[in-house]
């Protein structure tokens, strides 16, 4: 099979709505609201361009006919909702210009919508101009997947150079970049190396929802590392670290985001916006279009609702909830010198 092909097809027999980081957040109820739904807005800026949600499609498929059939169907969702879409990594189409066409349906169904292309990183200028020029993106994600790599049975064992070469890309694309894992989060050291590389905008990716350990373990003969299945730090942990850096960018929540909820505690943490994968595609091929649409309209309606119940009107005024981490969660803030007070008592 298609690596592609088996990739979503892993994705989505692992794929189930479990427990996870997120469910070590509690809100404090400490309120009055004093305001209506109506007050609410959804609105923020992100890559300095205005989004109507804090939620988009995040990097899935391409590089196949199946996943082509994904991508037009996901595009239609972002076209309906003006959600921000990325593709996944088209480095297949750069290698094999004949599977083009699965990564460009997104273009061809939504003209004019916000398209992030997708590349990995030790990826060159000259490569990343090119899959910026496939889509005519807007923004270029360059993915981090040590860990799936070192998997994959036939996947690189070369990491070096990475840094330099984000450095170098960040600096002369003529887009905004964003810098993604892919499920395995990340520490504040990382995503300060990226801030010194010039990155603005980083998505942690953390672990909770798709593990790309799990999937290459299943495609491997033995299947002997089942023990990385949980590797990397959780999507909250990996928030929590990101928000020690003291620079602003923009940062991004995405891993194991399962509903509304979910979303609402990471830009109470402190995301901008969230990117959904398992969720959405899982939504998509079991629902269609329609579903992915009704999807995104529950949610922001959904949020409206938690917005209202905190007494917040805009997005940016979240990060002043009170929030109580317990369990797994507060020991990695003790362990790793992050003041949970700072978030319980505000
Ligand atoms: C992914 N993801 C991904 N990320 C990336 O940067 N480039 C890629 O090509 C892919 N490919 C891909 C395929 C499939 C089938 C899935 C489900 C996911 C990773 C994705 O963007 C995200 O970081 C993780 O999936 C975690 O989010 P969820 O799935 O838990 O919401």
């Amino acid at each position: 099979m298609n690596r592609k092909d088996e990739h979503a097809a892993l994705a989505m027999d692992f794929y189930q709505e479990k427990s996870n980081d997120f469910d070590l957040i509690r809100i404090v109820h400490d309120r009055f609201p004093e305001m209506k739904v109506a007050d609410t807005t959804l609105a923020v800026e992100l890559l300095n361009q205005e989004f109507p949600r804090p939620f988009f499609i995040n990097a899935m498929t391409g590089g196949s006919q199946k996943t082509k059939e994904y991508n037009r169907q996901l595009a239609e969702v972002a076209k309906e909702c003006n959600l921000m879409m990325a593709t996944g990594s088209v480095s297949a189409a750069l290698k094999d210009p004949s599977v083009a066409d699965s990564f460009t349906i997104v273009r061809k169904v939504n003209p004019t919508g916000f398209i992030t292309s997708n590349l990995g990183a030790g990826t060159t200028l000259d490569q990343a101009q090119r899959a910026v020029d496939l889509l005519s993106a807007n923004a270029l994600q360059i993915h981090l997947n040590v860990a799936q790599e070192l998997v994959m049975p036939e996947g690189d064992r070369d990491f070096s150079q990475w840094l330099s070469k984000i450095e170098t890309i960040v600096r002369h694309l003529p887009v905004p970049v964003i810098v993604k894992e892919v499920g395995f989060g990340m520490s504040r050291k990382m995503v300060q190396q990226l801030v010194d590389c010039g990155v603005t905008a980083i998505d942690i990716s953390g672990r909770g929802g798709t593990s790309f350990t799990k999937i290459e373990n299943a495609r491997r003969p033995q299947q002997e590392l089942s023990y990385l299945s949980d590797f990397g730090q959780s999507t909250p942990e990996a928030l929590l670290e990101a928000l020690e850096v003291p620079q602003i960018f923009d940062l991004i929540a995405s891993g194991g985001i399962q509903n509304a909820y979910d979303i609402y505690k990471s830009l109470v943490l402190g995301a901008k916006s969230c990117g959904i994968s398992g969720k959405m595609l899982h939504t998509v091929i079991h629902g269609g279009v329609e579903a992915g649409i009704q999807l995104v309209q529950d949610w922001s309606n959904e949020l409206r609702l938690l917005m209202t119940l905190t007494g917040q009107k805009n997005l940016k005024d979240l990060r002043h909830v009170p929030v109580v981490f317990s369990g797994s969660l507060l020991e990695w803030c003790i362990n790793r010198e992050i003041d949970s007070k700072k978030y319980s008592m505000r």
